[in-house]
């Protein structure tokens, strides 16, 4: 795992967006594996600023909400739409976010996999954390080979959801996500987190022991993360100024 911590969640995402901005540089019709949350929001805005060619790139989604529509403005269709999609130059047909809706819940997920792999294979996956370590809505005692599944969330992902919804009782009780063991075959894994109340389970899953408990902590198993923190998510790393040298003493070419 290469630690990136930067004062701001603004510095933090612009190490994030230079990354993906040299993917697509190096190729063009890139795999991008993208997240929802408000930890990307920064990110999709930094990445439409940066103008870049999405003409060729294929996009697959990690989550959605299953019991809302599609056109729920808390759907992660709409989010997608509204952070990103509409303000740039991608085909729509090389959008692929999990169905919510799906009459056949698993079969539309054994699909989902079928077009990831069908695409190639994600080159570069986008991920936030949950507060309880979940990446996409893989939450705790998630299997570390799931594939696209449906999940049930946590009373603790609903509570940090409900700031979206207005209520607790909004937020759904299902989502479709995919597994761990699809994340795992990105050939990339690019996190994300900001704020002190992300660091206890960034600590746990950079340093703690590799466990389904937390579920991001299968990343010390894949052989290319990144990932990028502010200082209040790094606060609790044991081995923090380890991480900061590592990356100053990068030769320049290593570096974002
Ligand atoms: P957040 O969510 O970006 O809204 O904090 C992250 C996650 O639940 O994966």
């Amino acid at each position: 795992m290469e630690i990136i911590i930067q004062p701001t969640p603004e510095e933090a995402t612009g190490v994030a967006a230079r990354i993906i901005a040299r993917l697509l540089a190096e190729k063009p019709d890139a795999v991008l594996g993208l997240a929802t949350g408000s930890t990307p929001v920064l990110l999709y805005r930094e990445l439409i600023a940066m103008d870049l060619d999405w003409s060729h790139v294929t996009t697959f989604n990690l989550d959605e909400y299953i019991g809302i529509p599609r056109e729920h403005p808390q759907s992660y269709h709409s989010f997608m739409t509204d952070n990103l999609f509409r303000h740039i130059n991608i085909s729509p047909s090389h959008i692929h976010i999990p169905d919510g809706n799906a009459t056949d819940i698993p079969a539309s997920c054994a699909d989902y996999e079928k077009r990831i792999a069908a695409a190639g294979g994600i080159d570069l996956q986008i991920l936030g954390i949950g507060t309880d370590g979940h990446i996409g809505f893989n939450e705790p005692t998630s299997s570390l080979a799931s594939r696209t599944r449906i999940k049930t969330l946590t009373r603790q992902t609903r509570i940090d959801n409900a700031r979206f919804f207005g209520s607790e009782e909004d937020v759904p009780h299902h989502v479709v996500t995919m597994g761990i063991g699809t994340i795992m075959e990105a050939r990339q894994n690019l996190l994300l987190a900001f704020g002190p109340g992300k660091a206890r389970a960034i600590a746990e899953a950079v340093e703690g022991p590799v466990t389904s408990l937390n579920p991001a902590s299968v990343l010390q198993m894949h052989p290319t993360v990144k990932v990028c923190l502010d200082e209040p998510a790094a606060s609790q790393l044991s081995r923090a100024d380890y991480y900061r040298w590592v990356y100053e003493s990068k030769p320049g070419w290593q570096t974002f």
